[in-house]
């Protein structure tokens, strides 16, 4: 069945406004946060909840044939108890791929990051999704709890065949954590990890659009070939087509 409609989590945040802006022609969407977006475009409906509360979330899958997960600890997460990334990142996940089930949604869109398998150390690059990876101190609730949310959705593929697909976004451009890249002064072999949030809603809106993958798991980073991670199978299996490649950086 061809999806029309679609629930977006964490839509107050800043990857969701290019998600939206890239969706609203095409898609009936609602929004869902804890707080209300600062604009929410005409035709367009808010529905305020929190993903740690089934109930809640439940609701707002209501009668959506697709739902795209973004709520993360993201800009602020440093510091925080683990508990809370438990709560809100690993228990909403799991919140939000249980909700889906029950109110018959077809496909979740879980956004989860290159973060979620660190490759290990001396894995071939670019890394593809399932390689090697090896678990570091730094960000480690960050990372592990990204990961324990695709597997919490695999199992829900597996046990109640709901049609998943994550995107692994690199570091997103302008998001205000990070200044963004800048040529380095030697620059050898894969250190690109850049995506501009543009071409993350491209992806999402390709995974949202295809009609054959029942699981799968697709980085979603710069179209460069000094790119550390691969984006070639997204391209491959998705039709990604990064567009904002940072040509003013020589590529290796
Ligand atoms: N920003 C990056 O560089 C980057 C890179 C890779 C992946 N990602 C992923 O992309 C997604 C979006 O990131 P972003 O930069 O837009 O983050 P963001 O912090 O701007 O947005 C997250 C949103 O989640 C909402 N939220 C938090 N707790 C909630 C709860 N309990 N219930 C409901 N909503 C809640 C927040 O209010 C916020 O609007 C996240 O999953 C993030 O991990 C981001």
């Amino acid at each position: 069945m061809a999806i029309e409609k679609i629930l977006i989590t964490g839509a107050a945040g800043y990857l969701a406004q290019f998600i939206i802006e890239r969706l609203h022609p095409n898609y009936e969407l609602t929004l869902t946060d804890i707080v209300e977006p600062d604009q929410v475009a005409d035709g367009v409906t808010f529905i305020k909840a929190d993903v740690t509360d089934l109930s809640e979330i439940e609701a707002a899958c209501a009668e959506h044939d697709a739902v795209i997960h973004l709520v993360a600890l993201v800009r602020e997460r440093h510091g925080k108890p683990l508990s809370l990334y438990a709560e809100v990142m690993v228990k909403g996940t799991w919140n939000v791929a249980e909700a889906c089930v029950r109110q018959g949604v077809q496909k979740l869109v879980n956004i989860s990051s290159i973060s979620a398998c660190p490759p290990s150390a001396g894995v071939e690059l670019p890394y593809q999704v399932g390689d090697a990876f090896q678990f570091g101190g730094g960000d480690i609730y960050y990372s592990l709890s990204k990961h324990l949310g695709e597997e919490i959705c695999l199992a829900y593929h597996q046990a109640h065949g709901l049609k998943i697909i994550h995107i692994r976004p690199g570091v997103i451009d302008g998001d205000g954590l990070n200044p963004g890249p800048s040529a380095p002064e030697v620059a050898s072999g894969r250190w690109f990890v850049y995506v501009d949030p543009r071409d993350v809603a491209q992806c999402i809106e390709r995974a949202i659009e295809n009609e054959t993958i029942k699981y799968g798991a697709y980085n979603a980073v710069a179209g460069r070939e000094d790119s550390r991670y691969d984006w070639k199978q997204a391209e491959k299996d998705l039709g990604y087509s990064p567009e904002y490649n940072w040509d003013e950086i020589p590529d290796n």
